[in-house]
């Protein structure tokens, strides 16, 4: 039997790529959207044969809905062994504008009670199976705070430590836990964006490289290595020097502009 992968936003952008990656290499595939009629037609124009993957519709907000996908993923392919919580939104709030609380909190929902919602029905099956992988998309935006991004930077701050508080806890248990900070990726995510976007990778790119640490031993990666360089000199920088190299940095679109 070939290995599962489970991919959530596998609709569009890091997600479709993701998919095509790993049916390439014959992995089978249980790809998650809500749009599921998407994938359905980025599958068949791949040329991904209809028995090597299954498609789930599903809101990762939906928790009843993401238990019963994971009930019938279960069911109908088996345990997966690789679980990529990839879904997710980037908007800019401002916190002035009292409506755009409700924005902060479908930002957090989607991006950080989703990866909880899609590891969730999985990990007492690969724990029993003593194998299994979790993967969980953060972001080099949750590396340090950006201006007009808030919302946004705090979900993928968040990613990052509940993958590392689910890698201890399930150390020892044959369930490993990766986190995968993506740099700028072209995908409809930052094609509105009004601000540089260094070392920009086609998301085709991104997926190859992710695919490869997949594979590997190692629990996080920012993925293209420059972008990691930037990272790590984010984290360094002084909070003086950080605020005001970027108080002036073009802010992510709201939702209302
Ligand atoms: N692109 C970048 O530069 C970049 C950088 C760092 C991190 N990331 C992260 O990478 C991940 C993928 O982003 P992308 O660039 O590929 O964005 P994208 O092209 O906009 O794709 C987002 C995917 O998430 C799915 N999704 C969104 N809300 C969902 C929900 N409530 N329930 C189920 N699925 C949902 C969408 O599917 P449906 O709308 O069909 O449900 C879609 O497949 C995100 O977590 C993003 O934060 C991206």
């Amino acid at each position: 039997m070939q290995p599962l992968v489970l991919i959530t936003g596998a609709s569009s952008g890091i997600g479709l790529s993701l998919a095509e990656v790993f049916a390439g290499k014959g992995w089978r595939l249980a790809l998650v959207a809500r749009r599921s009629s998407e994938i359905r037609q980025h599958m068949s124009a791949l040329g991904v044969a209809l028995e090597q993957f299954r498609v789930f519709q599903a809101d990762v907000c939906d928790h009843a809905a993401m238990q019963a996908m994971g009930r019938e993923c279960l069911s109908q392919m088996g345990v997966p062994d690789v679980v990529i919580a990839n879904a997710g939104i980037s908007l800019g709030v401002d916190l002035s504008d009292p409506e755009d609380l409700s924005v902060m909190a479908r930002i957090l929902d989607t991006n950080v009670m989703g990866v909880a919602a899609t590891f969730a029905p999985f990990i007492e099956p690969m724990r029993a199976r003593g194998h299994g992988k979790l993967v969980g998309i953060s972001s080099v935006a949750g590396i340090r705070g950006l201006p007009g991004h808030g919302a946004y930077c705090a979900s993928k701050a968040a990613v990052i430590s509940l993958c590392e508080s689910l890698r201890a806890e399930l150390r020892g248990s044959g369930v490993r836990v990766q986190t995968i900070c993506p740099g700028y990726i072209a995908t409809p995510l930052t094609q509105n964006n009004r601000y540089k976007m260094p070392f920009l990778m086609p998301s085709q790119d991104f997926a190859a490289r992710a695919y490869e640490v997949v594979m590997s031993a190692s629990s996080y990666r920012v993925i293209p290595w420059q972008m990691s360089v930037v990272a790590k000199l984010l984290r360094a920088l002084p909070n003086g020097w950080f605020d005001a190299i970027f108080a002036k940095r073009a802010r992510k679109a709201r939702l209302k502009h």
